[in-house]
């Protein structure tokens, strides 16, 4: 069971959306190793957990889009939280991190995300636009009410995502130690 490592391990190989990007260039990454729109909405569900940083978001809260003040999408609340509490605007303060689902649920997998996002709660730029987007805010709606619905899909779609580029016969190894190749 499981994946095997690969042996060799670089930064430059390593492809990662980056945090604003729109979400049909979200879809089209995704549907390039087979995931509709609907499983690209759901895979980003796993925000459920996690954190993200201060300088991810730094623009959102504090000059979004060169405006010199906070995304008017988000919530303004948040932002006065956000921005009070953990993320200062000051370049010498340390990169805190924030929770990337409502601070109660972050350590639970849960459709809490997209209840979050409906209500312009939202951490990362993507994830703030799948739920206003017309092409994805109807699958964020149908997540965010019903729990079972995203826990069924989530599950299926991570198996699914486990299933990108298996290492088989000689190709990797079982690594003894996570960080590095044996
Ligand atoms: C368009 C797709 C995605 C984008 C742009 C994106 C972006 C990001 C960013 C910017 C962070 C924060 C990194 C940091 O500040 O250190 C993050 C964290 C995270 N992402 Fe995504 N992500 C995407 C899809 C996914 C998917 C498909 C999964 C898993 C199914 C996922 C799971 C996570 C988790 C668990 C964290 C928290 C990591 C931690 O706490 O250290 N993300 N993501």
């Amino acid at each position: 069971m499981g994946r095997k490592d690969g042996l060799v391990g670089l930064a430059s190989n390593v492809d990662l959306p980056p945090p604003d990007i729109s979400v049909a260039n979200a879809i089209q990454y995704y549907g390039k190793v087979g995931f509709s729109a609907l499983e690209t909405v759901v895979l980003l569900g796993g925000h459920t957990v996690g954190v993200t940083h201060c300088s991810v978001i730094k623009d959102r809260l504090y000059n979004y889009k060169g405006t010199q003040s906070a995304d008017p999408d988000l919530d303004a609340f948040y932002v006065f939280f956000l921005g009070n509490i953990i993320c200062h605007n000051d370049p010498n303060a340390v990169d805190m991190f924030v929770f990337l689902d409502s601070p109660d649920s972050v350590l639970t997998v849960d459709n809490s995300y997209y209840k979050m996002l409906l209500a312009h709660k939202g951490i990362l730029p993507i994830d703030n636009a799948i739920a206003f987007d017309p092409s994805t805010s109807g699958y964020v709606n149908d997540l965010a009410n019903n729990n079972d619905y995203f826990l069924d899909l989530f599950g299926k779609t991570i198996v699914k995502m486990g299933l990108i580029g298996v290492l088989i016969g000689n190709q990797g190894e079982i690594r003894q130690v996570c960080s590095r190749t044996n």
